[in-house]
């Protein structure tokens, strides 16, 4: 008996299951999960796409997400690789800086943008710490990311001090995205969030440093904060994809944090960004329209917003209520 009230229940799950797929309970609630509804489907990025886009100058467009739903907006276009930075530790998170972030914390959130995640290569930042204390931690800290936070790659700052943990990472099929030139994770001993490689010798130390990370397998290099013929210059030496946030126009591709990009972010605009929307904006006045609407009753409308009961069946509600 108890058997088969198990296979019941469990059938009834297979069957809420299919039916939501399909649709089924699409009118019910506005909390209810959605399909994806993306209408155009794109052909998967691959590391191989991305060296396509490097040879014939095609530019490579990545922007960060740190949701399903921001994921979903990235699946939706024509983004190349969607980057859970850790940029989420001030943009989602509230800490002062991306040194707070944990492995479990970028998990939680790679998780959802994997829901969300179609069409672009999906990577995401390995947070501070988590690729510092040996190149053993950092294989098993990237194998979670990958396990467990369903990236397809990950990406570190740093130079040549880095090459041996991306050797390792590289030759167990996990894709290193490298960084260079500004290190956000280093602010404080870099005394700030500052152009890097401005002079002679931080230029040469910025190329040395890229070439030694794609002799060491990396697959791509992001390239922030630096000078654009720099940027320029290391492209043309490169053979993997540079992709800059900062870095000038001459790079393969660029990237933005989606709170700088979409006017969302509070805080310091960087010269480098620019604003593509203000959501912001949007994002304010909807909530104070919504707050108006509710303290003036003008939310739920009576007819169009509200349900209601069959005239009989309230009268015999009524009816009932009094002999109770
Ligand atoms: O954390 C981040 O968002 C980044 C950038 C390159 C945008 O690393």
């Amino acid at each position: 008996m108890l058997g088969s009230s198990m296979y019941a229940l469990r059938l009834q799950r297979v069957e809420l299951k299919h039916a939501s797929r399909n649709g089924i309970f699409r009118r019910w609630m506005s909390v209810r999960p959605q399909d994806i509804g993306i209408s155009e489907v794109r052909k998967k990025v691959t590391i191989q796409s991305l060296y396509q886009n490097k040879a014939n100058g095609t530019p490579i467009s990545m922007l960060t997400a740190y949701d399903y739903p921001t994921a979903v907006a990235c699946s939706s276009h024509p983004v190349d690789i969607t980057l859970v930075g850790d940029s989420l530790a001030q943009v989602c998170l509230g800490y002062p800086s991306t040194t707070h972030l944990s492995v479990a914390e970028m998990i939680h959130h790679t998780r959802a943008v994997a829901r969300g995640t179609t069409h672009p290569l999906l990577i995401a930042d390995m947070p501070f710490g988590s690729y510092h204390t040996g190149i053993e931690d950092a294989l098993r800290n990237a194998v979670r990311m990958v396990q467990d936070g369903h990236v397809e790659g990950v990406k570190m700052e740093g130079g040549q001090e880095l090459t041996e943990i991306v050797r390792r990472l590289s030759s167990v099929g996990i894709p290193v995205m490298a960084h260079v030139g500004l290190l956000p994770q280093r602010h404080i001993a870099m005394s700030g969030y500052k152009v890097q490689g401005r002079d002679r010798n931080g230029a040469k130390r910025i190329l040395a440093d890229a070439l030694a990370l794609q002799e060491a397998g990396a697959f791509s290099i992001v390239l922030e904060a630096i000078p654009k013929e720099l940027g320029k210059y290391i492209t043309e030496k490169l053979e993997i994809p540079t992709i800059g946030i900062g870095a000038g126009p001459h790079t393969d591709g660029q990237v933005l944090v989606w709170d700088d990009m979409m006017g969302t972010w509070n805080g310091h605009k960087a010269k480098f960004v620019r604003r593509f929307a203000n959501a912001k904006h949007e994002r304010d006045s909807g909530v104070e329209a919504y707050c108006e609407a509710v303290k003036s009753r003008s939310f739920p409308d009576e007819n169009t917003e509200s349900y209601s009961l069959d005239k009989n069946e309230w009268a015999q509600f009524l009816e009932d209520q009094k002999s109770q």
